[in-house]
């Protein structure tokens, strides 16, 4: 037979892994990418200096395409590169790309991610 204290046990866990639920879910909607204020942000900040037109034409080979990347991969790059390699596990160490993401929050790198996986670019997908 279960005891008084340890339904109450049990109702408490359920009610933090309902909370939990709750604060992931409200978490992800709290910010639903804007692929406006992605293009806002890519001029303001001269991606295209490097990245080229429609970030789809680098001006040097060691320059990435973008265009049409899909925006998960995008967005934990600019994660990557903003964590830096302090956690070796994740971050990634282009001093170049460093300096870029340096002032982004993380809403402004899924409104950039999100327009860049907006552009035409020549990036395939090949099945
Ligand atoms: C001064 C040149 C320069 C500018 C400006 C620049 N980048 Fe980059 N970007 C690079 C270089 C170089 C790399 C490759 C770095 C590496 O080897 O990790 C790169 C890589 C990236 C990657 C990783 C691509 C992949 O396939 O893994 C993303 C995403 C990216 N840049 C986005 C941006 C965005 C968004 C901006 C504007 C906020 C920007 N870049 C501005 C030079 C630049």
């Amino acid at each position: 037979m279960i005891k008084p204290q340890q339904a109450l046990h049990t109702v408490f866990k359920a009610a933090c892994a309902s909370a939990a639920v709750i604060g992931l879910a409200a978490a992800n909607l709290a910010h639903a990418a804007d692929a406006g204020n992605g293009k806002v942000l890519s001029d303001s900040h001269n991606c295209a200096a490097c990245h080229g037109v429609n970030l789809n034409k680098p001006v040097s080979p060691e320059y990435p395409k973008l265009a049409g990347q899909h925006a998960d991969y995008i967005y934990w790059a600019l994660r990557q590169y903003q964590m830096g390699t302090g956690n070796p596990h994740l971050g990634r160490n282009n001093a170049i790309m460093q300096a870029q993401v340096q002032s982004l929050s993380q809403s402004d790198m899924k409104d950039l991610a999100a327009y860049i996986e907006s552009l035409d670019g020549d990036l395939v997908q090949k099945k």
